[in-house]
């Protein structure tokens, strides 16, 4: 019997970080252990209130049963409450606001209740890959907009031509943006919505991944214009240091929320109420939240003051944990990345063409630049940084 994946099983790209793996693994037969900037998961643990949290509330589930598919009252409230407090907005907890386990999955699934065949999805590029890659699987056809530093990296929908916009369902945009680190004010959101109502598309906004890790600006919510038209995607991953225990939410148009939860009805069961429980303290308390921006801030700024000191390309980051940083001295990003991984340094991160496309004009805006998570632990942070000035100050 052969084994054949499907066609759309086999558009997927194949993992991008096979081959820094291997360098990797190669550093580590010399007795080298690298520094890794290179997958966006943060490595500080849990705070340890969110986890007795959770033991506390597995034996008060001790009958699980299935949990609600759109999470406990109690959790939708909680919900309601933070974006009250955060954004200023109301919601009901009941038709606008859905509990997720995680965004990835909802990001991924989410077009399948819109897209029909050929249906357009837009999509920033760079890009989280669930976006581009759940419209490939709702038969839908991604059309990629570029995020260049001549537009501030903010997805510019002026550029989208005409005949496009009218083939389209759904824009995707993520502000906190991953992996540039820009923020959009409201301003931007009003023009993005204008448009888009213009031509009857869905904005689908993942902004909560990253809303809470920001350093000057507060990010705002899309919400805080409108509903109308608009689901937003949140995740306490990030936030709280959650990613292992996948729980989130939906919020915004309850017209579009309510056809997502006929979907999610059919693929998942709910957030467990014990992780519910967890999540419900990690949104009452904003005390963790302040000190983690703290650490970001400091390991953004040890890392920026060491690219300044070296004379690298100008590298600005308003949010997220995420420096997106153009490759030196005429190099591309795989270059500069591979260069990184030299036994003197001892560094990773990830070549942005990986998580890029080639647009419609044959572009790749990821071609030059690599992307700094930065998860290693602040004195990890540091010798990076001294790592750097000392190789490319010699240079
Ligand atoms: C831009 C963006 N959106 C969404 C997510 C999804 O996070 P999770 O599925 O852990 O909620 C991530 C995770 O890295 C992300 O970078």
């Amino acid at each position: 019997m052969e084994i054949i994946g499907s066609d759309k099983l086999n558009k997927l790209g194949s993992y991008a970080f096979a081959e820094v793996d291997k360098l990797v693994a190669n550093l580590k037969i010399e007795g080298i252990t690298p520094i890794d900037f290179g997958v966006g998961d943060p490595t500080s643990p849990t705070p340890e209130f969110i986890r007795n949290a959770v033991k506390e509330a597995v034996d008060i589930h001790a009958n699980t049963g299935y949990p609600s598919y759109i999470g406990q009252i109690e959790y939708r409230q909680e919900i309601v409450n933070w974006m009250k407090k955060r954004f200023g907005i109301d919601l009901n907890p009941n038709t606008e606001i859905c509990s997720t386990l995680g965004s990835k999955e909802t990001v991924f699934n989410f077009p399948q209740a819109f897209i029909n065949t050929d249906d357009i999805v837009i999509l920033p590029n760079p890009g989280y890959p669930p976006m581009k890659n759940g419209a490939i699987f709702a038969s839908g056809i991604p059309y990629f907009v570029s995020l260049k530093e001549e537009d501030g990296f903010l997805l510019n929908y002026n550029k989208i031509p005409n005949d496009i916009a009218e083939k389209a369902k759904i824009v995707w945009i993520n502000y906190p943006n991953s992996p540039t680190g820009t923020i959009a004010d409201l301003e931007y959101y009003q023009g993005l919505i204008s448009w888009a109502e213009k031509y009857n598309i869905i904005i689908a906004s993942d902004e909560g991944c990253y809303i809470d890790i920001y350093f000057d600006k507060k990010p705002h919510s899309i919400l805080e214009i409108t509903k109308k038209g608009i689901i937003t995607f949140y995740s306490l991953s990030k936030r709280n240091n959650m990613t292992g225990y996948r729980v989130g939410w939906v919020a915004g148009d309850e017209r579009i929320i309510e056809k997502l939860k006929k979907l999610k009805t059919n693929i998942d069961s709910g957030t467990p109420n014990f992780i519910q429980a967890g999540a419900i303290k990690a949104l009452q308390d904003e005390s963790h939240a302040e000190k983690m921006r703290k650490e970001y801030k400091e390991k953004r700024d040890i890392m920026i003051d060491a690219f300044k000191q070296t004379g690298m390309p100008e590298c600005k980051s308003e949010a997220t944990f995420y420096l997106w940083l153009k490759a030196p001295n005429s190099m591309n990003g795989v270059e500069f990345a591979k260069e990184l991984l030299s036994k003197e340094l001892a560094i990773v991160v990830t070549p942005g063409a990986w998580i890029s496309d080639v647009d419609e004009n044959n572009f790749n805006p990821g071609e030059n630049y690599v992307r700094f998570a930065l998860v290693p632990s602040l004195p990890e942070v540091k010798t990076a940084a001294e790592k750097i000035k000392n190789f490319y100050s010699k240079k």
